[in-house]
């Protein structure tokens, strides 16, 4: 089962920040998870929130800064004053330190509510460009992004993210094209996931954080976690 630090390793450093990344690496992850959404002039950058409000020091849209106007802002104060001054990473920034740890990277991209018209092709781009194409796989909740990726980039894998159970798991997965099925581990059951994986379908699962819920995820068979504490997991 690999481990997958959620926003780099969100416990112990500012979510979704290089120092968060680099943290995981540290801390040996065997990939990491972020989240993508574009500025106003239209440059992919890493944050969950569609607004900065939560953190930075920072308020409005993401959608409405400029990346010059965004990188002024504060992302690490919020979380501890051993970060101030951390910005917001592009990902390509991002992507220009990870090319070289040989860790693996799940790019969810976030669109919706606010919807990034082109966010899938300036994602696959950069990941191109950046050799990447084997060790990234790209999710989200919004299933149309996966058709548009496959479409772009068939060769490169996708994960169709979920909180509430689908009637049918693997037609969902089906229907949106996905290689992966990315639910919230609370929505795995046995009779899902077995087929699951009688069809070779791989599951990634989030939010694991606490070690009581490692049978489950376990004994579910599942073949990554996305955790905030990418270091308590027995090896
Ligand atoms: O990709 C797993 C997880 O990140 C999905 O939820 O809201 O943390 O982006 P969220
Ligand atoms: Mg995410």
């Amino acid at each position: 089962m690999d481990i997958f630090a959620h926003r780099g390793a969100r416990a112990y450093a500012p979510e979704n920040t290089l120092c968060a990344f680099q943290k995981a690496y540290a801390m040996r992850a065997d990939g990491i998870e972020l989240d993508v959404q574009l500025t106003k002039d239209g440059v992919p950058v890493i944050c969950h929130d569609h607004s900065v409000n939560r953190t930075s020091n920072g308020q409005g849209w993401i959608k409405d800064y400029t990346l010059a106007e965004i990188k002024q802002l504060d992302f690490g104060s919020w979380f501890h004053s051993d970060f101030r001054g951390e910005t917001i990473p592009t990902l390509e920034e991002f992507l220009r330190w990870f090319a070289s740890t040989g860790m693996r990277l799940n790019i969810e991209i976030k669109n919706g509510p606010v919807i990034y018209t082109g966010i899938e092709s300036k994602v696959i781009e950069a990941v191109k460009k950046y050799d990447l194409v084997e060790q990234v796989f790209i999710s989200s909740f919004f299933h149309p992004s996966l058709l548009m990726t496959k479409q772009l980039c068939p060769r490169i894998k996708t994960g169709a993210l979920f909180t509430c159970r689908p009637l049918d798991p693997l037609e969902f997965c089906r229907q949106s094209q996905a290689d992966y099925l990315h639910p919230a581990w609370e929505s795995i059951d046995s009779l899902w996931a077995s087929e699951a994986k009688h069809h070779g379908i791989k599951i990634h699962t989030f939010t694991v954080n606490h070690l009581d819920q490692y049978d489950f995820v376990k004994s579910m068979e599942v073949d990554a976690i996305f955790t905030d504490y990418p270091d308590i997991w027995p090896k």
